[in-house]
């Protein structure tokens, strides 16, 4: 069984299946199948000496969940059982102390838009750091909805019974019912003067994800920030911008290890993990198809889909001839398009 096929398995509703699979109409910023890496095979086989730890898939997505019967807390459990990290959304169906309550172990990290209406995010900030989160992961992709055509074509509409549950009572009388908060409710007006704002409201780490130039990762290396993630928001955002395979080599080299860079988008098998790995991210995050094994099996699915590339990943390695995570470097892959 390979993760691609569990959104086959999982039972969606069209108007849902077409939001956990979709992504922009043009094909330049989908995010797998057209990965131009490959790996290099070697004869260095030992597949029983293979360290079988995971580098860290850390399971982030920060996935509103609009799936009433698939709660967000079982991400969490299922990443605590899987000793792998959790970015909880935001705009996720639970709170954040129910997340911690369900998964109090569990390396837990906050993803955080900033509001117009900056006391809203402060206050989340707040009530995650009470709640044990660990980091704050910025998105910075997001000053508006990009146009998800298969959302418009679907007349989709935020279910009436799904609430998100970390703004209950604040955007009481307003319309929510595209994402679940009011259209225009985040700051598109966002700048890098707004991390010193965010740097004074919390001591928690700060990442800032939806990086894709050299020129965006020096300034946020030069703001002081822990880490990065090179993400096009799983092509959801911005018609035609690269894949973050793409954009991850010139990124990994502007930065000099001064900074933790991580991946997301098209991690579909253990060599989509490798590759990533060779070209420099510490680890990689996985979205949708974290939703795809939650939909199927609940968080026995999602237990499943790690398990999968875990399983394969070490028996890429193996193959790649790289006996653990630091053997991997730039010599396991090519490129392989003009
Ligand atoms: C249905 C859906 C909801 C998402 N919600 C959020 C969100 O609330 N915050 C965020 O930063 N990213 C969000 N993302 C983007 C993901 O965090 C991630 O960047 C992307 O899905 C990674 O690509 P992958 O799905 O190919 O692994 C969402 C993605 C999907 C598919």
């Amino acid at each position: 069984m390979s993760v691609r096929t569990f959104p086959h398995q999982a039972k969606f509703r069209t108007l849902i299946y077409s939001l956990y699979l979709s992504y922009l109409s043009s094909l330049h910023c989908s995010f797998d199948l057209r990965w131009p890496w490959s790996v290099c095979q070697t004869l260095r086989h030992m597949l029983s000496s293979i360290s079988p730890k995971m580098p860290g898939i850390l399971l982030p997505l920060a996935l509103m969940n609009v799936v009433p019967w698939k709660k967000t807390s079982r991400h969490s459990k299922a990443a605590e059982a899987m000793k792998t990290c959790y970015i909880a959304s935001s705009y996720a169906s639970c709170s954040v102390d129910e997340i911690a309550a369900a998964a109090p172990a569990a390396l837990r990290w906050f993803q955080l838009y900033i509001h117009r209406d900056r006391t809203i995010s402060e206050r989340l900030v707040r009530r995650a750091e009470a709640a044990g989160f660990r980091a704050l992961v910025l998105t910075a992709d997001v000053p508006y909805t990009g146009k998800r055509r298969d959302d418009i074509r679907n007349h989709f509409r935020f279910l009436s019974a799904v609430k998100l549950k970390n703004f209950e009572g604040v955007f009481e009388g307003k319309d929510c019912s595209e994402y679940g908060v009011p259209a225009g409710s985040i700051d598109p007006s966002v700048t890098w003067n707004d991390i010193s704002w965010l740097r004074r409201v919390t001591r928690l780490p700060l990442i800032i994800k939806g990086i894709l130039t050299k020129e965006d990762a020096e300034l946020a290396l030069s703001h002081g920030v822990q880490g990065i993630i090179v993400s096009n928001h799983g092509g959801r955002q911005l018609d035609g911008t690269p894949a973050s395979i793409d954009a991850l080599v010139e990124i990994v080299a502007a930065v000099e290890n001064k900074i933790d860079v991580y991946l997301d988008g098209g991690i579909r098998t253990g060599s989509d993990v490798l590759k990533a790995l060779a070209l420099g991210a510490k680890c990689v995050f996985i979205g949708r198809p974290a939703i795809w094994g939650l939909a199927y099996k609940g968080e026995e699915g999602l237990r499943k889909v790690l398990e999968i590339l875990k399983e394969e990943f070490r028996l890429s390695m193996a193959l790649a001839g790289c006996r653990n995570v630091s053997e991997i470097g730039r010599h396991v892959v090519q490129y392989s398009k003009l």
